[in-house]
Parts: structure tokens; sequence; C-alpha cells
């Protein structure tokens, strides 16, 4: 598969691995791409029970590659390769399990509302910093974090932004579980929870699944629409356009 994002199938689960460590796995058109392939390979082959999701080098993903996202906004069209990937998250009939080290930021963060196990080290750091950015939420976090730890807090996470532990994440029910051990451990957790999904009956597992989210999804597809649609307002605004420059600005 397309580099960056590396695939492996072992024992029914597919590993999907964000991996652009010196850039902290930050998520290009690219990357994208190739996660909707990935999920595609996981919607059509039967060898493929659960998708395991995970980045390299001691971080998840700092999120959307700022300066790709800036030449290539999204918004428009749904074939845009972010909003191919949100749609997939919503569609995927099989469990997805992520495991996260380091910087979960933006969509590393945003993702995690549409997986069915999240594992955490203890050195995660989760983070929405859309308003900070100019920017607003994405990937259906406007109705699924309310709706998953209430307003208060979802107001506090998305409207300021501000970055959160994992045990903080743990205790708003965003992860299940948090390890001791750093990346070593965090593998052997998260695949061992990835086996278990994969070694329950597939169909019922399947079936299942379908029920716990049948009642969100239609208008989950109708929100991240939305959302991107905004957000790609937001992305020519002077604050965003301010803000995003200032990071990319910051070393020189
Ligand atoms: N887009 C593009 N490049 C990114 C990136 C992003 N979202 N996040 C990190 N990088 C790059 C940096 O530019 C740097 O590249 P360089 O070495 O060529 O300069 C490299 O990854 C390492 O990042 P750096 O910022 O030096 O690491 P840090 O440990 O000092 O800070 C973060 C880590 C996560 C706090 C910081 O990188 C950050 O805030 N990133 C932006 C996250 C963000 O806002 N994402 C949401 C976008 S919607």
């Amino acid at each position: 598969m397309t580099g960056q994002i590396r695939t492996e199938l072992n024992d029914h689960v597919l590993e999907l691995v964000f991996d652009r460590p010196d850039k902290l796995n930050a998520f290009t058109m690219a990357m994208y791409q190739a996660l909707v392939e990935g999920f595609e390979r996981a919607g059509r082959d039967p060898e493929v029970r659960v998708v395991l999701l995970s980045g390299s080098g001691g971080t998840f993903t700092a999120g959307n590659d700022i300066t790709d996202f800036m030449n290539q906004p999204m918004g428009g069209g749904s074939d845009h390769p972010t909003l191919r990937f949100l749609h997939h998250l919503v569609d995927c009939e099989k469990p997805i399990v992520a495991a996260v080290d380091g910087p979960a930021i933006g969509i590393g963060t945003t993702m995690l509302l549409h997986c069915d196990y999240v594992v955490a080290t203890r050195g995660a750091k989760f983070r929405m910093p859309f308003v900070p950015l100019g920017l607003v939420p994405e990937g259906g976090s406007s109705v699924l974090l309310p709706r998953r730890i209430g307003h208060a807090a979802a107001g506090e996470l998305l409207l300021l932004g501000d970055v959160f532990s994992a045990e903080r994440a743990q205790s708003l029910a965003l992860v299940n579980q948090v390890v001791d051990g750093g990346a070593a451990s965090l593998v052997m957790s998260s695949r061992a929870i990835a086996q278990r999904f994969a070694e329950q009956p597939p169909e019922a597992l399947q079936a299942s699944k379908a029920l716990l989210r049948a009642r969100d999804r239609a208008e989950l597809h109708q929100v991240i629409d939305e959302e991107a649609r905004v957000f790609a307002e937001r992305l020519r605004s002077p604050e965003a356009l301010e803000a995003l420059a200032s990071f990319v600005q910051r070393k020189k």
C-alpha cells in the first residue's frame, strides 16, 4: 500500500499503521487515500475481522498535515480523501480498535469517537485544537462528543482546545484502557484486544456492531458533510490563515 500507511494482516486483524514519524504522522492526502483503501479492503475481505489503527515513533498522529490541507481543503466534494476516510469510519462493519501513544491531535482524537475500543499509553496526549486554529470540529465530533461526554465537558474540550491526558480521556469514556510500560506494552495490549474481537463469531459480531451504530449512521454522514462545509469556509478566514501560517512559520 502507499507509503506512510503500513498495512499488515495477521490472524484476521488488519493493522493500519500511520508511519510518517518525522512529521509526527500528520496526515497527508496520500495517507488519507491509503487509509480509504485499507477500509475498502476491510469491507470486502472476509479474512479481515478487525481493524487496528496505530501510529509509529511514539506518536498516534499530529492530525491533518497543515500545509497539505491548506492546499487541498475539504468541503466541496464528498470524493475528497479526508471525507471519504471519515465516512468509512462511520460505515465500517467490523470493529475498529485504536492504539494511542504520544500526541493524538485533531483528527487523531476525533477518529477515536468512531472506534469500538481505544487503548492508550499513560503518556498519550489528546487535543482538538480546532477553535484555536480558527477552525471548527470535524469528523462528526460536534455531535458525537457531547453525546458521549456531555455538553459541559465537550464544550470545554472543543471550544478551548486544551491538551488532556490519558487519565482524563479514560474518565470521560473516550479511552477504554490505559497501559503503563510505553509502546511495547501498547502493542501487546492492543493486539490482544483486537484478537479477542477477531475470535468472536464474525457474523454475530458484525450484526451486533450494526445494531449499536444503526441509529447514528445516517445522521453522522450528514453531520460530517455539514462540518466539512463550515470547515472549508473557515480555512479561508483570516483567523485560520493567520493561525495556520504561524504554525508553518514558527521555526523559520
Ligand atoms: N502538519 C504538518 N507538519 C506537522 C504537524 C502537522 N499537523 N505536526 C507536526 N508537524 C511536523 C513539524 O512541522 C515538524 O517538522 P520539521 O521537523 O520538519 O519542522 C515535525 O512534525 C515535528 O513537530 P514539532 O512541532 O517539532 O514537535 P513538537 O514535539 O515540538 O510539538 C506538537 C508537537 C504536536 C505539539 C506540534 O507539532 C503541533 O502542535 N502540531 C500541530 C498539531 C495540530 O494543530 N494539528 C491539527 C491540525 S487540524
